[in-house]
C-alpha cells in the first residue's frame, strides 16, 4: 500500500472498526508504567497516534509498516502530536531473527487491519512471539473474509486485468471460504506458542453513503492498481466496482453495504 493520502481520507470502516474493538479490549490488558508498545503494520499513523492517547502509561509506541511512504507520512502527521511516538519502516518477514531487529522487545503488540496482507501467518506469530517479552499480549484486527477479495479473484479472470493480477492468490486470505476462521488462526498461534485468550471472526457491516466513498475505499488498498497504466486506471476501478456490486447486495436506501468477517484476536505469550 503506497498512497498514504488516500488511505488516510479513505479508510472509514478500519478506523471505526479498530476504535471499536479497542473500547472493547483494552480495559481487559494488564498494563504497567512503562510498557514498550508496537504498533505493526502502523499505516498512515492515525491510529498509532489514537492508541497513543488511549494508553497514557505507556513508555512508548512504535509504529512499523512496510511501506516507506506510509511512515514518512505517520512521521510528518503525528510524530510531533506525542513525544513517546517512532515510526520506523521494517519488514519484519525478511529477518531470519526478528529479535535482531528489536533486541529490548514489546510488552504489547497491537495490529490493525494488516494480518490479511501477510501470507504466512505462522512465520510471522513465531516473529511476535519472539519480539513480545513474557507475558505480553497482542491484539490483532484484521480481514477474515471480505467480498472485495473475491472481486479481486473475479477481475484476475479476465482477460483485460489478467496480467495485472497474476498473483492474485498472494492477496487472498487464507480464511476467505473457510467455516472455522478463529478456529485455524487460533491453532497458528497456539503452535507458535501463544496462549489464545480469545479468537473471533465477527459479522461486520459498513454502509458506504455513496459509489465515490466506494471507489475511493477500493482505490486506496487494491494492491494491483499501481500496476495498471494511468490511462486504464479509472476503467480499472470502474471494473472493480461493478464487479463487487455483483457480489454485494444495496440497500434500500441507496447506500452500498459491505458485509465482512473480521478477525479479533487478543493472545499473551506464556
Ligand atoms: C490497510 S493498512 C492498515 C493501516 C493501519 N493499521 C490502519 O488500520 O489504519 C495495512 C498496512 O499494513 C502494511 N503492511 C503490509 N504488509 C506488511 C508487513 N509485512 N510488515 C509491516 N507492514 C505491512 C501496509 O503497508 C499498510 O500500511
Amino acid at each position: 500500500m503506497e498512497l498514504p493520502e488516500l488511505y488516510a481520507g479513505a479508510s472509514p470502516f478500519q478506523k471505526r472498526d479498530a476504535v471499536h474493538v479497542l473500547t472493547q479490549y483494552l480495559p481487559q490488558f494488564d498494563w504497567a508504567e512503562g510498557d514498550a508498545v508496537l504498533d505493526f503494520g502502523c499505516g498512515d499513523g492515525d491510529l498509532t497516534e489514537y492508541l497513543a492517547r488511549c494508553i497514557p502509561r505507556c513508555a512508548s509506541l512504535t509504529g512499523i509498516d512496510i511501506s516507506k511512504k506510509m511512515i514518512d507520512h505517520a512521521r510528518n502527521h503525528h510524530q510531533e502530536q506525542d513525544l513517546r511516538l517512532e515510526f520506523q519502516q521494517v519488514d519484519i518477514m525478511q529477518s531470519i531473527d526478528a529479535r535482531e531487529v528489536f533486541p529490548d522487545g514489546f510488552d504489547k503488540i497491537f495490529s490493525f487491519y494488516c494480518l490479511h496482507w501477510i501470507k504466512d501467518h505462522q512465520r510471522l506469530m513465531e516473529h511476535m512471539y519472539d519480539i513480545l517479552k513474557p507475558g505480553g499480549e497482542i491484539l490483532l484486527v484484521f480481514l477474515a473474509s471480505n467480498p472485495i477479495f473475491t472481486m479481486y479473484e473475479r477481475m484476475a479472470e479476465r482477460t483485460e486485468w489478467a496480467e495485472y493480477m497474476k498473483d492474485v492468490d498472494e492477496y487472498v486470505p487464507h480464511y476467505q471460504y473457510s467455516t472455522r476462521p478463529a478456529e485455524m488462526f487460533s491453532a497458528t498461534c497456539r503452535s507458535a506458542g501463544l496462549q489464545v485468550i480469545e479468537c473471533t471472526a465477527q459479522e461486520r457491516s459498513f454502509s458506504f453513503q455513496n459509489i465515490n466513498i466506494v471507489k475511493n475505499a477500493v482505490a486506496a488498498v487494491n494492491p494491483f492498481l499501481r500496476r495498471v497504466p494511468l490511462r486504464l486506471r479509472e476503467s480499472y476501478l470502474l471494473d472493480c466496482l461493478m464487479e463487487l456490486q455483483k457480489l454485494k447486495a444495496p440497500s434500500t436506501d441507496g447506500c452500498t453495504v459491505a458485509r465482512y468477517r473480521l478477525m479479533i484476536a487478543h493472545v499473551r505469550k506464556p
